[in-house]
């Protein structure tokens, strides 16, 4: 057993090269290819973010043009079967639930595009993902609440069109608000890569089989659900709901520090940040503009929030511990502020990673030195010993 080194969760552990993002945790600074994600949130739209993350490079107009309008535009709608596939659900499922197996079911419908070994069928599958993941994100929300679902309408932009697709409805006109536009779009980009996380690793490690990457990128959705990673800013809705008034804070507080309770200051800690998370700054700010343009700035819950940051900021228990709030501590408020119902934010959050991950894909597809991921482990069972008659057991 002396052979491998035990390295739970893997802590220590860098299981290959990257050259997409890099994060210096104590710093609380993170780089999409060497550019810091506050220029790229000021200075950018998502889909040139997501141009860079799988180039390498920031497109130029024209090659931005030929991005959106003769790839990513030409795939946002979904084949027309896939509604069948929507209406076996149960109007009351988790849309995460729906998403994970819409996603690995884009491998029954486009399997034209899921020879790996072909450059070509490997960036038609990248575009495939890219301009569909908001058709099917807004299908599993148009399905939750009984609406027909909408078609993509393709003179508006990424975020526009996604945003239609969500709240408009057959017989009337809807006007994209470009305030609450560009802030779904700063959402995306802030969550549209973080290195090797746990839905990445887990894409990363599905896609070392050679599977194809539909079913790669369906296993980043399922890994994504979870409440520890794109399930948080749903979580920390909820606690924030559940606290209901400022007053109550200071008590939510000795609950999570006492030993004995396992709450968790949801939207607060990060495996890599030990320091203030980046684009929680950014979403705070978000939060603002957002409540601002639909005048909601007596907002009880971002003032219960503001009011848990502040106590948390000044408690040693968190301070010792590095703990800072996370992306997901605002981008919650902000989503529910558009209309987004919580159950569809780790949606939204999928969405976005979806770039990053197969950015990732794509990376380790090509990496010469990329093997089938195989752990190792330390066996602590029982020695070998005989099977005995059922009678004796
Ligand atoms: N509230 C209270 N205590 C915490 C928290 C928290 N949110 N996070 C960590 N701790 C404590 C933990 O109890 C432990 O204390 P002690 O040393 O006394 O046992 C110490 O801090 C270290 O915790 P850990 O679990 O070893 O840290 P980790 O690096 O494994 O966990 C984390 C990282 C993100 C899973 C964790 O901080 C957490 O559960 N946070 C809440 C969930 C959350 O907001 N997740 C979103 C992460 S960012 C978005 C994303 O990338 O998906």
């Amino acid at each position: 057993t002396g052979k491998f080194t035990f390295d739970p969760g893997f802590m220590s552990t860098a299981a290959c090269n990257s050259t997409i993002t890099y994060i210096d945790g104590d710093k609380g600074e993170l780089l999409y290819r060497g550019y810091p994600i506050e220029q790229l949130a000021e200075k950018c739209d998502f889909l040139e973010v997501a141009y860079l993350l799988l180039k390498g490079e920031l497109p130029t107009a024209e090659q931005k043009d030929e991005f959106v309008n003769e790839k990513v535009i030409r795939h946002t709608m979904v084949h027309e079967q896939m509604k069948q596939f929507f209406n076996g659900f149960r109007r009351d499922a988790h849309p995460m639930a729906v998403l994970v197996a819409a996603v690995g079911a884009m491998s029954a419908f486009y399997h034209d595009s899921t020879d790996i070994t072909d450059a070509k069928s490997r960036e038609v599958s990248a575009i495939r993902l890219i301009a569909k993941l908001p058709t099917l994100v807004a299908m599993a929300y148009k399905y939750s609440v009984g609406q027909p679902f909408m078609y993509p309408k393709n003179d508006l932009s990424y975020t526009g069109n996604f945003l239609r697709m969500m709240f408009a409805v057959p017989a009337e006109e809807y006007v994209v608000n470009p305030v609450l536009e560009r802030a779904l779009d700063r959402i995306f980009i802030l969550h549209a890569d973080h290195e090797q996380n746990a839905s990445t690793s887990t894409v990363r490690l599905a896609g070392s089989s050679g599977t194809n990457p539909f079913a790669a990128i369906a296993a980043g959705v399922a890994c994504l659900w979870g409440p520890a990673h794109g399930g948080a800013n749903e979580a920390a809705l909820k606690m924030l709901e559940e606290i209901g008034h400022v007053d109550n804070v200071p008590a939510f507080i000795e609950k999570v520090k006492d030993k004995n309770s396992d709450v968790r200051l949801m939207g607060f800690g990060h495996r890599v940040y030990k320091n203030y998370d980046p684009r929680a700054k950014l979403m705070r700010e978000t939060c603002y503009e957002v409540l601002n343009e639909l005048g909601l700035q007596e907002d009880p819950l971002f003032k219960l929030a503001m009011e848990l940051e502040r106590i948390a900021l000044n408690d040693d228990y968190f301070v010792s511990r590095k703990l800072y709030p996370n992306v997901d501590f605002y981008s919650g408020i902000v989503q529910r502020a558009l209309g987004i119902p919580t159950d569809l934010f780790t949606g939204i959050f999928a969405l976005a990673r979806t770039v990053g991950w197969i950015a990732q894909w794509n990376e380790m597809i090509a990496d010469p030195e990329q093997k089938i991921g195989r752990p190792r482990q330390l066996y602590v069972g029982s020695p070998k010993r005989d099977v005995p008659d059922v009678s004796s057991r």
